[in-house]
């Protein structure tokens, strides 16, 4: 093994796509998947590599200064994929605390492992921060997010990732840590979590239930296919340069209720349904507050710089995730069983 990365968060939904691309890509590179197994950490997402060789799991909170210290001397990673977080925005206007000790406190606790076992010799060393482009907070009608947009986030979660950036850089900037940023925006694909809009209608179509839609549904997002994030992630870490962030996109903007309505139509063609059966399950329920109106992302730089484009269309990418879902209900059920139930009837009840 010539490098050990270590990538946090790798059982939760992007990540496990993160560990998966990283595994099989770089069979000579040790990946240590680090992470908490809260609500959304799912080790079936990753039955398939468990076993390779060059696969390791470690059971860890990034809350915990001196368990993740441990992890850091033992391990003693080149690299580190920082992708562990609290990443639901509803969940961050219930309770606010969670995000702010995982998502600024656990990056602060990483950043200093990564500083401590590196001391000061840099050399082959990396540290690539995994964030979202709700910290550039809202557009209007027009215009996009680029790498110089003024951080303005307005949700607790987008708040907390906003602050973890500005520690990374801090980082760089104090103690020349060599670091790099991603800034995605919406994923989607297979083991989202159905607290997120797009896998949560397609589990309540499954089940004929409503598909609650925030005040007029003309909130607009880009959505990007998880396994090109994953793509992306692994240009930036092993092609972008020190101290740089780099926006990521899908060049495909949807607004709320135009999506679900596409996903309803694909859901009923591949159900046998009817069609207009889904969409009479569309049901406009309380908004969101501080819900930001519309999130677009310039690409340009990952594009002209290292060469970076989505692989599929928005149309085949959400096929291949609605198969993906219809192929898995029991993972699909597991999650939906327990915590979710309690969840879900808080927030929509
Ligand atoms: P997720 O909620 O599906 O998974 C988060 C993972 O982090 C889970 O496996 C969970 O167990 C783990 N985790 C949470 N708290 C932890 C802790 N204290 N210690 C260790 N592990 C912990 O999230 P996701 O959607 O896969 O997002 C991954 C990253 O990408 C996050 O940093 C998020 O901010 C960022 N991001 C997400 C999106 C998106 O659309 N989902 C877009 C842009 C950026
Ligand atoms: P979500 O998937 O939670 O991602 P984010 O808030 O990080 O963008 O929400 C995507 C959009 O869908 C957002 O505008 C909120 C909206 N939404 C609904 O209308 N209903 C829902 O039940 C959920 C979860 C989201």
């Amino acid at each position: 093994m010539n490098k050990t990365i270590l990538i946090t968060g790798g059982a939760g939904f992007i990540g496990s796509h993160v560990v998966r691309e990283f595994v099989n890509k770089y069979p000579a590179y040790r990946i240590v998947n680090l992470d908490a197994l809260t609500y959304a950490g799912n080790l079936e997402n990753l039955k398939d590599i468990e076993d390779k060789p060059n696969y390791t799991f470690v059971k860890a909170d990034i809350t915990d200064a001196k368990h993740i210290m441990e992890v850091f001397q033992e391990y003693k990673p080149d690299g580190v994929i920082h992708l562990a977080a609290e990443s639901h925005v509803d969940r961050s206007i219930a309770d606010p605390s969670a995000f702010v000790m995982t998502n600024v406190i656990g990056t602060v606790n990483l950043l200093n492992a990564a500083r401590e076992i590196w001391k000061n010799d840099f050399e082959g060393k990396r540290f690539h921060h995994v964030s979202t482009d709700e910290v550039y907070g809202t557009l209007g009608e027009t215009g996009l997010f680029t790498e110089e947009t003024a951080y303005d986030p307005h949700s607790p979660y987008s708040a907390s990732k906003a602050s973890s950036d500005h520690f990374v850089r801090a980082y760089q900037d104090t103690y020349g840590l060599p670091v790099v940023l991603t800034n995605c925006s919406n994923n989607y694909g297979p083991n989202h979590f159905p607290e997120k809009l797009i896998p949560l209608c397609i589990h309540n179509i499954l089940n004929n239930k409503p598909l609650p839609i925030y005040g007029d549904g003309k909130f607009t997002r880009d959505w990007l296919f998880v396994i090109d994030h994953a793509k992306a992630i692994d240009l930036v870490f092993h092609q972008g340069k020190n101290g740089q962030s780099y926006n990521v996109g899908g060049f495909n903007e949807w607004q709320n209720i135009d999506l679900v309505k596409e996903l309803c139509k694909q859901m009923d063609e591949k159900l046998g349904r009817p069609e207009g059966t889904a969409t009479q399950l569309i049901t406009f329920v309380k908004d969101r507050p501080g819900h930001d109106l519309r999130y677009a992302i310039d690409a340009t730089k990952i594009n002209q710089e290292l060469g970076y484009k989505p692989s599929v269309t928005f149309e085949q990418g959400l096929s291949i995730t609605i198969d993906w879902f219809l192929s898995n209900q029991e993972w699909l059920d597991n999650v939906t069983s327990g915590e979710y139930q309690s969840y879900y009837a808080k927030q929509y009840n």
